[in-house]
Formats: structure tokens, C-alpha cells, sequence
């Protein structure tokens, strides 16, 4: 395994839970009412492996496997439709309780719209959920991937009536390229990430994203999850759900944990180093979590995870194949999840951190025991199908 499990403690979490209400309950009822009005939309499932659980030592194991949002095969298309819909909203006065699917395909909206090109940058499903809502909504988008990026997920946004290519850059840098884009064609950026200046159109994403912290809220009736373990890539997911947890549970929020790759572990650096600043990463992150390969944390997203966070995990892409593995292939009477590489990544980690023996420190340091009750998001399908078999049938990738 190239590399170790990192981890560091939040220092100055926050027990003022004012600050998450931007992402809390009342704001997701509105969010999921819009989504809701997609004719395509159904809650994702939460599923209760309960062989697991036991296998594992702990109470209970919840998965949310977001691989049937929308058709998308993964969560992202819940932040890219909200921020659409807000956008033209604000640009054609409809107030938020009337915003929904058919309204923004009306007749006078349509003529509002028209000329919209929206651009972004993207992995992958980022990009693939702008292009579905743009393509429902009749509306050109534009959309640039980094380098490295799979082939298959370029075709899957092309597929969506985007016009689509692979750049040479890095995430961090195809994301300025896009912005640039912006400034120079009079295009409206809807990017995942925010940085200064940059905050609105991501916060609207972001509050997006809520939709499946409310399902899985639903789902789980009266039962309280102790543990939430998140991915990380920018953190504005993240910082979303945990925004959402804080609001929602108050003083009895459970103990939030956020997981990115050792190749671009950008928020887990910046919590280490503790000294107020963002701390970024530049340069190829070459990881098998394309998703959680960015370098630079979305400032909006870092300012809920600082606060409402309480640990920071650093991990080798091994331990988000074994996630992919142990998901994909469940214990006799648990449902089957196929999860992606960044999908699986909570899920690896968890089955790690319980498993192997030398990490008991850390297992007593997070206060997970056989009362536990855990929950992970599976972000993610098989997005990249090549891979995905490489991985768990032949246990190959390239960064092994
Ligand atoms: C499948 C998947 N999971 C998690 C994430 C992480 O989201 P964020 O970049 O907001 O941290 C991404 C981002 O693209 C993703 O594609």
C-alpha cells in the first residue's frame, strides 16, 4: 500500500450553530421541493448492511448509494440543477416557491434563457449533471475536463448535448481556464468550488447537495447515526452535509469525519497546519479518486468544516479499492452497492480503520466502538466502468 491513514484532529470546533443554518433543514425542504419537481426524481436509497456492521464491530452501517440520482449515477447533478435553477430564478424574478421544473421550462422563460451558454470545469460528474440540466432546460453548456480525464465520462457529458473536451491542465488550473471562459465569451460559470469573490453560484451548489442529507434523514426515521464519514475533493460536499448535520442535530451532532486522498489531501493539510489559510496542492494528483482529485478547498466549504468537522483523514488509493471491493461484493443477506472510486472511499476507509489492528489508537481516538452507528455516502457508481473492473475484478490501477 503506497502511503499510511493520516489523521488530525479538528481544534476549534464550534458548538455555534448559527452559522450552518445557510445549509440546515428549512433551506434543504426548499431545495428537495425543486428537485422534486424533476419528473425524474425519487429519493436514492439509504441501505442498512447489517452483516457488515457486525463484521466490522459497530451497531449499524447506512450507506446512501447516490448511483440512481437522475439517471447520472452519482450525486453531483443535485447541485447542478439547483444552481441552474436559482440562476435563471434570480434572472427572470421567480420567486423561490414557485421555482420548479416546468415553470423554468415555460414558454416565457425559455425566451429568457435561450441565449445562456453555461461553462464549467469538471472531473467528470460535476460536469455530466450541469450538461443533463442543461439539456433539459434548453440550454447550451460548455464543459472542460482535465488531463487524464476518462474517456467515457467525456462521452457520457458529450452524450447530453454539452460541447465537451479534455484540456491539458490540471483540475485547479482547468477551473481557471473555464473562468476565464466566463470573462472573455460572456458565458455564466457554474463551477463546484468557490473561492473569494467567487461565492455564490457554489453556495447555491452546495445548498443543492442537501437534498440527500434530507432523504437520508427521512430514511433513517428516528435512529441517529453517531459517525458520518464524507469524501472530500474541494469539500464543498462536505462542508454542505456537515453545515446540514449541524444544523439539524445541534448539540447532539455526531462525530463528522472527512476522507480524501493522500495525492490531494488539500483540507486535511489545511486543518494540520492550523494557522488560519487555505493550504493547496499544485501540480498532477495522481490518484484513482478522480472525484477527490483537487488541490485547492472551496472557501465556502472550508469554512463549514472548519467549524463543524471534528477529524481530517489523509489515505492511499488502496483503501478506496477495497471500499469498491467490499461494497461490490457484500456478505451473504447485505444488499449490493456498486460504488466508484470516490464513491467507496468512506466506506474503504471505515473497513479499514476497523479492521486493522495497528489503527485501534485511532478507532479510540474517533470513539467508534461495537455501539456505533455509521453512515457513508456512496457518491458515485461505476462512473468510469474500465476502471472500475480493473479494479475489482483484476486489482490493478495505475498509481498501485
Ligand atoms: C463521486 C464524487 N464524490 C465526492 C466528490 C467530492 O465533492 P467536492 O469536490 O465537493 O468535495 C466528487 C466531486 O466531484 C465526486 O465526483
Amino acid at each position: 500500500m503506497s502511503g499510511k491513514i493520516k489523521a488530525v484532529a479538528n481544534q476549534h470546533s464550534s458548538k455555534d450553530y448559527s452559522k450552518a443554518e445557510i445549509f440546515g433543514k428549512s433551506q434543504a425542504m426548499l431545495v428537495k421541493k425543486y428537485h422534486k419537481s424533476f419528473p425524474t426524481y425519487h429519493p436514492t436509497e439509504l441501505k442498512k448492511l447489517n452483516h457488515l456492521a457486525e463484521y466490522l464491530g459497530v451497531d449499524a452501517f447506512y450507506v446512501k448509494d447516490e448511483s440512481s440520482r437522475f439517471g447520472l449515477n452519482a450525486f453531483k447533478g443535485l447541485g447542478g440543477s439547483y444552481c441552474i435553477g436559482k440562476y435563471i430564478g434570480k434572472k427572470c424574478g421567480i420567486p423561490e416557491e414557485q421555482l420548479t421544473y416546468e415553470k423554468l421550462k415555460s414558454e416565457e422563460v425559455r425566451k429568457e434563457t435561450e441565449q445562456l451558454t453555461f461553462v464549467t470545469a469538471t472531473d467528470g460528474n460535476h460536469g455530466r449533471g450541469i450538461a443533463w440540466t442543461a439539456q433539459e432546460l434548453g440550454i447550451k453548456a460548455v464543459v472542460y475536463m482535465p488531463n487524464g480525464s476518462a474517456e467515457e465520462r467525456l462521452e457520457n457529458i458529450k452524450k447530453l448535448g454539452a460541447q465537451a473536451s479534455i484540456t491539458n491542465l490540471n483540475y485547479d488550473d482547468t477551473v481557471r481556464f473555464a473562468a476565464q471562459c466566463e470573462k472573455e465569451k460572456g458565458w455564466v460559470l457554474v463551477q463546484d468550488t468557490a473561492w473569494k469573490g467567487y461565492e455564490k453560484i457554489p453556495t447555491w451548489i452546495m445548498q443543492g447537495y442537501t437534498t440527500m442529507a434530507l432523504e437520508a434523514i427521512a430514511q433513517l426515521q428516528k435512529e441517529r447515526p453517531t459517525h458520518i464519514f464524507l469524501q472530500a475533493g474541494v469539500g464543498a460536499m462536505a462542508g454542505a452535509l456537515a453545515g446540514f448535520f449541524a444544523d439539524y442535530y445541534q448539540k447532539a451532532k455526531p462525530t463528522i469525519v472527512i476522507v480524501e486522498p493522500n495525492k490531494a489531501d488539500c483540507i486535511y493539510r489545511t486543518a494540520g497546519a492550523d494557522d488560519g489559510k487555505i493550504h493547496i496542492i499544485t501540480g498532477d494528483m495522481n490518484t484513482i479518486m478522480a472525484g477527490l482529485a483537487c488541490g485547492e478547498p472551496c472557501t465556502v466549504g472550508w469554512e463549514m468544516l472548519s467549524r463543524y468537522a471534528d477529524y481530517f483523514v489523509s489515505m492511499p488509493d488502496a483503501i478506496a479499492a477495497k471500499g469498491m471491493r467490499v461494497l461490490g461484493n457484500p456478505l451473504p443477506g447485505d444488499e449490493r452497492v456498486i460504488s466508484g472510486e470516490s464513491g467507496a472511499a468512506t466506506t474503504g476507509f471505515v473497513t479499514e480503520l476497523m479492521t486493522n489492528e495497528s489503527l485501534e489508537y485511532l478507532r479510540r481516538t474517533l470513539g467508534i466502538n461495537e455501539e456505533s452507528k455509521v453512515l457513508c455516502f456512496s457518491t458515485e457508481g461505476d462512473t468510469d466502468k474500465k476502471n472500475y473492473r480493473d479494479i475489482v475484478w483484476n486489482g490493478t490501477y495505475s498509481s498501485f
